[in-house]
């Protein structure tokens, strides 16, 4: 088939690139020129493991293509994806601006028979609202459908290649049956193809993330508790995830989560629920204990140094918002830098794939290292934030020789309390007592 993907972020350049690695002739659309000039210098503009080769390959045999011109895109695709962001408004509804922006540019270059498809996460409502659209700026009706986007950033292309289930809401059987064909290739597996209605679609991807992000508030603020009541959180959930009804997945405690998807897509359905008169409690709650979770590592580090944090020299592993990835938005690792700075302390950080990002943010306010070790020459203390493999077995006696104070603080519960006991740190984690070293 030929595919347009219309925004070459995160989502768009990794579907793109896999819909080209199964035979298709894709062209991806970007307004950001200086992102396709990258592209089309075989950079990158994003860490994703495995795409740089996948990108490649397929540009190199021809089935892959970067632009900034919508008329060298639409006209002649099959498929019109739409991946641009949808980020919150002040309201923490989805801003959809970039959105209806494309919808209009696009309108006038459409092929007769081309399916507008959004993968961008979108609000129930928004595929009605571009056939609306489409139907005033062509004159005719114009086919559109809906294909959540569930890939994980860190797997992205491995999540895209042998995905779970893939959702497609759509109107008619010919548009479903157009998107069966598209993903055949990745549903060999027998892994399920869902058709239903676009409303259900959109209201899919929400729910999703919500439940997800429910589950890491709810472990999180348990986990807050079993600090106050001298029980361990590690042990609570070894004790729960056995029962087949609740399992183990996503009931780790940590530092918070980010990312530019589960803060936003919670509030997006938060304001949805608003919206139609609905108060949206549960929603309401998760989000404010996120907010809540990422501050506790800034405030124990405060609190250990008795709310005087001027001129201590603080060393931070992990800004992404998780690991394999460089990706920053709403990370938890800002809020700590921003905490820190506030306080006067001198920050170093050390990111395996983010520091590029987070030089953008902070400049010189904060100082950057390559190698782990090297952030904690001479700190009074180290912060871990993203568990990046990089970070889960250091060299605990070069770490205590580098360190000023031989004290961590863990925002992923990488080590053991009894070994860093034993290694002579003071060691604070999430949901345990701390430990006062050896
Ligand atoms: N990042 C994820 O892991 C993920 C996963 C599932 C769904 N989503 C959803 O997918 C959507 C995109 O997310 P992302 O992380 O890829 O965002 P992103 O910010 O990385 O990429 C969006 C791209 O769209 C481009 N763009 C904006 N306006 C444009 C226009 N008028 N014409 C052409 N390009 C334009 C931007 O320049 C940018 O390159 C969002 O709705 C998000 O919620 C993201």
């Amino acid at each position: 088939m030929r595919i347009a993907v219309v925004g070459t972020g995160y989502v768009g350049l990794v579907s793109g690139t896999c819909f080209a690695d199964s035979g298709n002739t894709v062209t991806c659309l970007d307004i950001d020129a200086a992102k396709i000039a990258r592209l089309n210098r075989g950079e990158l503009p994003i860490y994703e493991p495995g795409l740089e080769e996948l990108v490649k390959r397929n540009v190199g045999a021809g089935r892959l293509a970067f632009t900034t011109e919508a008329a060298a895109a639409i006209p002649r695709a099959e498929i019109v994806f739409l991946a641009v962001g949808t980020p919150p408004a002040a309201d923490g509804s989805a801003d959809l601006s970039a959105l209806w922006r494309v919808v209009e540019s696009i309108a006038p270059l459409l092929a007769p028979t081309a399916i507008v498809v959004t993968k961008s996460t979108v609000p129930v409502g928004t595929c009605a609202g571009i056939e609306s659209r489409l139907l005033a700026a062509t004159g005719r009706p114009c086919r559109v459908a809906r294909n959540p986007e569930f890939l994980k950033e860190g797997a992205a292309i491995d999540d895209f290649q042998k995905p779970d289930r893939v959702v497609v809401g759509a109107r008619t059987p010919a548009d479903a049956e157009a998107m069966r064909t598209l993903y055949a290739p990745y549903l060999r597996t027998e892994h399920p193809f869902l058709v239903m209605s676009p409303e259900s679609a959109e209201m899919t991807k929400y729910v999703a993330n919500a439940l997800l992000s429910t589950k890491i508030s709810f472990i999180n603020e348990v986990a807050n508790l079993c600090e106050r009541m001298e029980a361990d959180i590690d042990d609570v959930r070894r004790g729960i995830g056995h029962d087949g009804r609740i399992g183990f997945a996503f009931l780790f405690p940590g530092a918070g989560y980010g990312g530019s998807c589960f803060p936003k897509d919670v509030q997006a359905l938060a304001a949805m629920a608003r919206s139609k008169g609905i108060v949206p409690r549960v929603l309401s709650a998760v989000h404010d204990t996120n907010l809540a979770q990422k501050r506790v590592l800034g405030e124990k580090i405060s609190r250990h140094f008795n709310d005087d944090l001027q001129g201590r020299r603080v060393a931070v592993w992990g800004l992404a918002f998780k690991p394999r990835t460089d990706d920053i938005r709403d990370a938890p690792s800002l809020e700590l830098i921003d905490h820190l700075l506030a306080g006067g302390a001198k920050v170093t950080v050390h990111d395996p794939e983010a520091i590029d990002n987070v030089r953008a943010l902070y400049g010189d306010r904060i100082a950057y290292v390559s190698r782990p070790m090297d952030a904690l020459d001479g700190a009074d203390c180290l912060a871990v934030v993203t568990e990046w493999g990089d970070y889960r077995r250091p060299d605990f006696d070069d770490m205590a020789a580098r360190l000023r104070g031989k004290v961590i603080f863990d925002g992923r519960n990488l080590y053991s309390p009894s070994e860093m006991k034993a290694k002579g740190f003071v060691y604070h984690c999430i949901g345990k007592l701390p430990v006062l070293g050896g």
